[in-house]
């Protein structure tokens, strides 16, 4: 069975890819390489011994899409990756992000539509619940107004999904990621921040390996048990592992279109930033050095998934610990030091 990967050399692309390829799908790969290294690919190779069909291609190019579903007649289903999303860099740069984040998608839709492929999987994330009313946060929780415009892309991203679903043969599922972190067992693949990292667990993993001198923890006056914010890591092998169900309960639906459903993809687990720092000096025996600071515009308090949906529907359940998200994630950043790591060559 084939399957359309967008954005499939990125972070949570080239992981699902990996399982997809070990499944035995075989599987095709765009990707522009606007946040990706062609280098992934071999990477992919290695770990798989199968090397997936890459096109090297914008999503906003409708032509280049129609033409990739000429040459690959017999695509099953669509895993979209392929977006921005950089919270802080799409303040600045709102029309970017809507132009690349919502264009792409529409393009990918309509092109879909006339090539009759049915399947779709959206990436989306929990930033669309904005800060929860109650904990842990179902999927039937209202979606807020989004606090930046990547926020919004994800927002309005699912409402053009859904809205697609009614009226044409479209099934698809939006997966709301929670804060995916950790890298592939074999350090192959794993999180490529370009520059300064905005995110915790590159941020803690640089500031161990001394790229960075300190870790600042953006707020500590939190109503939280230790006064620092509160997130549901998941690792980045189980969040794969969560599209592999979802695919496979689209493609065994008894349905002509008009399916659109959202899943939680979280461990159901709440943890502080000091226990994501706690957790890494345990797992690695690496300290890292950290000074509190003022809290980060935008932030929420805290946030995990009720889990119970995806467990129940799609048979999926997050099974790596904080601590393997650690260990994998520092395993990762010790090989990338490597200048023979296969990455950087
Ligand atoms: P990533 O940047 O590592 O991967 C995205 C890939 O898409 C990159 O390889 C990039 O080169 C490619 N791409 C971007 N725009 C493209 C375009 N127009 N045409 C073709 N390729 C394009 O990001 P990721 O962390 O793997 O995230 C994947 C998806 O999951 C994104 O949609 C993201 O918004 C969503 N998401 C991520 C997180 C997270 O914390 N990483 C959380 C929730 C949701
Ligand atoms: C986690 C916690 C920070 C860096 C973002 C997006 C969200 C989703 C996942 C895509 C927070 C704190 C961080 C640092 C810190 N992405 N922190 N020092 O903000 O929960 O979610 O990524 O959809 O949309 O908003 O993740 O990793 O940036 O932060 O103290 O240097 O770590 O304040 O409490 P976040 P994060």
């Amino acid at each position: 069975m084939k399957i359309l990967v967008t954005g499939g050399l990125g972070f949570i692309g080239s992981h699902t890819t990996v399982e997809l390829l070990q499944l035995g799908y075989d599987v095709v790969v765009v990707d522009n390489l606007s946040n990706s290294r062609i280098s992934v690919l071999d990477a992919i190779e290695d770990i798989c011994g199968k090397r997936p069909v890459f096109y090297e291609l914008d999503l906003r190019d409708q032509s280049a899409i129609e033409n990739l579903f000429e040459n690959e007649k017999d695509i099953q289903g669509v895993i979209h990756f392929a977006a921005f999303k950089a919270v802080g860099e799409s303040v600045e740069m709102p029309l970017a992000y809507y132009e690349n984040n919502i264009s792409a998608l529409i393009s990918l839709l309509q092109c879909m539509m006339a090539a009759d492929i049915q399947n779709f999987i959206f990436s989306s994330s929990c930033t669309v619940y904005g800060e929860p009313s109650s904990l842990p946060i179902s999927e039937d929780a209202p979606v807020q107004k989004a606090e930046s415009p990547y926020g919004n892309t994800k927002k309005v991203g699912e409402e053009i999904v859904r809205d697609s679903a009614a009226v044409h043969e479209l099934k698809a599922i939006s997966l709301r990621y929670f804060n995916p972190v950790g890298a592939h067992q074999s350090s192959k693949i794993g999180e490529l921040p370009s520059g300064i990292p905005q995110n915790l667990v590159p941020f803690v993993t640089q500031t161990a390996a001394g790229i960075r001198s300190e870790l600042k923890v953006f707020g500590n006056d939190y109503p939280t048990p230790d006064g620092t914010a509160i997130r549901d890591y998941i690792h980045v092998v189980d969040l794969a592992k969560a599209h592999i169900k979802a695919l496979e309960r689209l493609i065994e639906m008894q349905a002509d279109g008009g399916v659109f459903e959202t899943f939680n993809i979280g461990t159901g687990a709440g943890n502080s930033v000091l226990e994501v720092i706690n957790a890494f000096e345990k797992t690695t025996g690496v300290k890292v050095p950290y000074s509190f600071a003022p809290r980060r515009k935008g932030d929420i308090i805290q946030i995990f998934a009720h889990t119970n949906k995806a467990t129940d529907i799609l048979g999926w359940k997050a099974e790596c610990s904080l601590d393997d998200m650690m260990r994998d994630a520092w395993n990762f950043q010790q090989a990338l030091a490597d200048p023979e790591h296969i990455l950087n060559v």
